[in-house]
């Protein structure tokens, strides 16, 4: 990525970033994007004439937002030739009463197809996958990729701390920027809030509020998209969702070497072997430059453990799709 910033014959180039998938995830990361004014964006859907609609409505909005990002709408991959990130959005969302594993089989379809197109077209990139079921379509992004585990990656753990974070700052009306949290494992209903590391300005959570609060935020966290599900009705959350993709994107391409919550694929890692799961990411230019391991209690060890069940057992699933299609 350094070599990024210097481009081709020594004149500086933007960081180019695919996002495919044009609809409310994608759509909304690419806004945000443009506004950095730091990266070319070329955005890919399906659907013909709306990711160049976008992409249109967004240079438009340039002079008014005072940026130069150059935004292009494609429904095929030419375009993303060379990219330095591509961001995987493409897929269905959840309608209300369906979980993201329900998303399983159209997903894989769509995740499998779009990673072996873009990866063609851009063989060194880093992926950020975002499409659901998470975890199973970071690992699918890995199979169908090849790529080393340093360069896929999947966004979730960012997005359910800050839920976890914004509502511990509604609850003891501070700052959400004096909370820090991490929430670990699959991104479902079995995610794992690691308490014990869950600070207000410094001050472990558990001497602000009481254990009952606590669980009631907790179980408000697990259950976050849900929520917004069931009040959008045709559609799951983008906002936020696209807030921690972006935070992601630049603490690669910054080579901030931030530490977030991400799926990644575990070798030995928290004792999993070939298991993509939430787990703290020090992100850098290189990716998932290194896994942070925490010192958990048998507890949190057994609530990662069930977590990481759940995801093994999707994995199961959708290689037995994969080797079928072969
Ligand atoms: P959306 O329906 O608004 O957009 C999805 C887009 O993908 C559509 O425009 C569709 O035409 C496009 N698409 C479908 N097949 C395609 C293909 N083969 N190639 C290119 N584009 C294709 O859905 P939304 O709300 O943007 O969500 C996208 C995905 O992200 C869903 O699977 C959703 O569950 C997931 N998601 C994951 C989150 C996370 O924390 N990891 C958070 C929010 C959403
Ligand atoms: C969410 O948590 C749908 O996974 C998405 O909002």
């Amino acid at each position: 990525m350094a070599e990024v910033l210097k481009g081709m014959g020594g004149v500086m180039r933007r960081v180019k970033v695919t996002v495919v998938g044009a609809g409310n995830v994608g759509g909304s990361i690419a806004q945000r994007l443009a506004e950095k004014n730091c990266y070319d964006i070329v955005l890919v859907d399906i659907v013909e004439g709306m990711p160049q609609g976008k992409a249109l409505d967004l240079v438009e909005a340039g002079p008014v937002c005072a940026y130069d990002s150059a935004v292009t709408g494609a429904n095929s991959y030419g375009a993303t030739k060379d990219s330095d990130l591509v961001i995987i959005t493409s897929g269905i969302p959840r309608r209300p009463g369906m979980s993201r594993d329900e998303l399983l089989e159209t997903n894989t379809k769509i995740v499998s197809s779009v990673v072996k197109e873009t990866t063609t077209q851009s063989p060194n990139a880093i992926l950020i996958i975002v499409s659901n079921p998470l975890d199973v379509m970071t690992h699918v992004a890995h199979r169908v990729s090849g790529f080393p585990r340093n360069r896929v990656l999947g966004m979730a753990g960012v997005l359910d701390s800050a839920r976890f974070r914004s509502f511990i700052a509604e609850a003891l009306q501070v700052s959400v920027e004096n909370i820090h949290a991490m929430v670990l494992g699959g991104h479902g209903d079995s995610m794992v809030p690691l308490i014990r590391y869950t600070t207000v300005a410094g001050r472990p959570i558990d001497e602000w509020l009481s254990p009952e609060t606590l669980q009631a935020l907790i179980k408000r966290t697990r259950e976050g998209g849900a929520e917004i599900v069931n009040l959008l009705k045709t559609g799951s959350a983008y906002y936020a969702p696209a807030a921690s993709v972006v935070e992601m994107v630049e603490a690669i391409t910054k080579d901030q070497k931030k530490i977030l919550p991400c799926a990644a694929l575990c070798e030995g890692e928290y004792g999993f072997h070939g298991l993509v799961l939430g787990v703290p990411v020090k992100l850098g230019s290189d990716g998932a430059e290194v896994i942070i391991e925490y010192a958990l209690t048998d507890e949190e060890k057994s609530a990662l453990e069930s977590s990481a069940q759940v995801v093994r057992e999707l994995c199961k699933k959708v290689d037995q799709m994969i080797d079928k299609t072969d």
